[in-house]
């Protein structure tokens, strides 16, 4: 079976809605259980009963380092142990960086950059106790390059690639592995949420840049394939490092 996780355990941050649910609900397929942490309590109930018996749900705001701390802890009593974790967790600012707030720019490194250290820090115990697992990190192409109307955004998601990158080399000799994926624009409500604000700023149609740069939108399923892949054992030679899903962007100077 592709990326086998049968009887694996893994918490996915920011699991109620797009990519972290289908991370959670792909995991399940492929045989793991899964505590499914958001923000949003209502949504996440939802999205857990839909995903059955082998989905638990977790009320978390990744800013806080304490329900960071219970909800690890809430994962590894319910679970009896850790071997993933998924650290999807993130929301995006759409405006040219300079009109940005002080307070919207604290609130996209708050949320994508302090909580996935927050969820790197507190897990490893959980991880190291089991063996040695690993994490996946949810950067973006836009860690990768600029992206008007995402300034924000961008840095924060670059220094999720840092922090994988340093923690994966300090991780190593305890087992623990460490990656990203970088994906490009994927059909979730952020995306949604983008369309008006590009439009708005920048003139062209929000579905001709897709076109031209990518074809089409990703889907959650073939971003969560990814991740699927390296949190299994298939990719147990794999760490510090970011995989990039975006048919051709970042390959493409036109
Ligand atoms: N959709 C894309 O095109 C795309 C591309 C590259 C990377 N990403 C990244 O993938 C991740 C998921 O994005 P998505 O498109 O599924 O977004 P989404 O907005 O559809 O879902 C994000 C989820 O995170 C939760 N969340 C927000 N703030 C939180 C907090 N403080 N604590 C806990 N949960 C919180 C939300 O409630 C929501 O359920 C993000 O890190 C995003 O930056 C998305």
């Amino acid at each position: 079976m592709l990326s086998d996780l049968k009887d694996k355990r893994a918490l996915v941050t920011g699991a109620a809605q797009g990519l972290g649910r289908a991370v959670a609900e792909l995991f399940i397929e492929r045989g793991a259980r899964v505590v499914l942490s958001d923000i949003d309590g209502d949504l996440l109930d939802k999205t857990v009963a839909d995903l059955g018996d082998a989905a638990f749900g977790v009320v978390c705001n990744v800013t806080s380092e304490e329900q960071v701390v219970s909800s690890i802890q809430a994962a590894v009593d319910h679970l009896g142990g850790l071997d993933i974790v998924v650290n999807n967790a993130g929301i995006e600012i759409g405006k040219p960086l300079v009109q940005q707030t002080e307070e919207e720019f604290d609130r996209v490194m708050s949320i994508n950059v302090k909580g996935v250290f927050f969820g790197i820090k507190h897990a490893t115990p959980a991880l190291i106790a089991s063996g040695g697992g690993n994490i996946v990190n949810m950067s973006s192409v836009a860690g990768l390059g600029g992206v008007p109307l995402l300034g924000s955004y961008c840095a924060s998601k670059a220094a999720v690639l840092r922090m994988t990158e340093t923690a994966a080399v300090e991780l190593r000799d305890h087992g623990v592995r460490v990656n990203a994926v970088c994906p490009s624009f994927i059909n979730t409500k952020m995306v949604e949420r983008l369309v008006n604000p590009f439009e708005g700023a920048t003139g062209a149609k929000f579905d001709d840049v897709v076109a031209v740069k990518q074809q089409r939108l990703g889907t959650p399923e073939e971003v969560a394939e990814m991740v699927a892949f390296l949190a299994s054992d298939d990719a147990k030679f794999v760490t510090g490092s970011h995989y990039v899903l975006d048919s051709g962007l970042t390959g493409s100077l036109f």
